[in-house]
């Protein structure tokens, strides 16, 4: 739950995502082939910054998806409500809840009986989105959760028993190589009971100029948002990066459908991160990011490897993103 208890203007990691962010990034800094979790790419800056990424042109997706939530709200609302009881949404990696904003007005203004419960990594989005949502849907019953998605869906088990629709939305699943969608998904599910729905958000297979565009703006936001999380490493955990002694560098492959961020070391160098030393050669990339792109098909069978079966598939009018239901079998 947010705690109220933040510095003015920061949101720092409490103690156990700290230890887990310091844990993590050295562990991908010692391997041979270095890594850093996106996951952490979201503080205040972070944030504000993928804010700008989502509304910047080349980055179609935030459009595609919100077409589907402004002109299909009925459809999805319908899905949602169609058993008539009490129920808990769940959006997990909720950000500012750009797209989901619209079904929770229409859900509101049916007068559904239902708890919003948006998990997030970032306490400083979640504070954002809870003002916005207070100020514009009067009434709407909301519930932050702030952490890691698994443990806070635990926890909105505990504080609630109703049935679940667990949205997950802004391609987020991307973010997880395929292996790890899969094992992901089959958690989720292990979370949920039999008939809960999930409302998937995944970006599709389309031409990779698009894609790799969509990771490489003319404003150069994609690459600040990446080098971001090295002023962050500095600020939080005692590193001494030296963020313009590394590149921004995005390759998409059509073949598997991966579109990937890294950064380049310029230079040979030697960063400090607390008591730990990490030598960059020349030319050395860090591996950020993943941006998983799918097929129709290999969503849907994604949703019957891991307990699901799909029941509903909204795609844009384009046909480069889906919104796509499954239900807990
Ligand atoms: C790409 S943004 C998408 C936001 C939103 N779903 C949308 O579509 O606009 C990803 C969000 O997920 C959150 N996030 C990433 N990894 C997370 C994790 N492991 N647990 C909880 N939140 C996470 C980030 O803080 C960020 O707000």
């Amino acid at each position: 739950m947010i705690s109220d208890n933040y510095p003015a203007g920061l949101y720092p990691l409490n103690d156990t995502l700290l230890g887990k962010f310091r844990e993590e990034v050295l562990s991908g800094l010692h391997r041979k082939a270095k890594r850093l979790p996106s996951k952490y790419f979201y503080d205040k800056t972070g944030d504000m910054l993928f804010q700008r990424i989502m509304a910047c042109p080349e980055y179609y997706l935030t459009n595609c998806e919100l077409e589907i939530f402004q002109s299909k709200t009925a459809d999805l609302a319908q899905i949602i409500t169609s058993d008539n009881g009490t129920f808990d949404l769940i959006e997990l990696g909720a950000g500012d809840a750009t797209k989901s904003q619209y079904l929770l007005k229409y859900l509101s203004d049916q007068k559904a009986s239902f708890t919003y419960m948006p998990i997030d990594i970032s306490g400083n989005i979640l504070s954002v989105l809870e003002k916005r949502l207070k100020d514009e849907i009067t009434g709407l019953d909301v519930t932050c959760l702030e952490g890691e998605y698994f443990e806070m869906l635990r926890i909105a088990a505990e504080l609630s028993g109703r049935r679940k629709i667990v949205m997950f939305l802004g391609a987020n699943i991307g973010n997880m190589e395929p292996r790890e969608a899969k094992e992901f998904c089959r958690d989720l599910r292990a979370h949920l009971a039999p008939g809960d729905l999930v409302l998937m958000g995944v970006d599709l297979k389309k031409h990779p100029k698009l894609i790799w565009e969509a990771y490489n703006d003319s404003a150069g936001l994609t690459s600040r948002f990446n080098l971001n999380l090295l002023h962050r490493i500095n600020r939080e955990l005692k590193g001494d990066f030296d963020p313009d002694q590394f590149e921004h560098y995005q390759t998409y492959d059509p073949g598997s459908g991966a579109c990937k961020s890294h950064l380049v070391s310029l230079q040979d160098q030697i960063v400090t991160i607390g008591d730990s030393k990490i030598v960059f050669g020349r030319d050395e990339s860090v591996f950020m990011e993943i941006s998983q792109k799918y097929t129709l098909e290999e969503v849907d069978n994604l949703a019957r490897e891991t307990g699901f079966v799909p029941v509903y598939s909204c795609p844009d009018t384009k046909g480069w993103f889906v919104d796509a239901f499954w239900k807990a079998v």
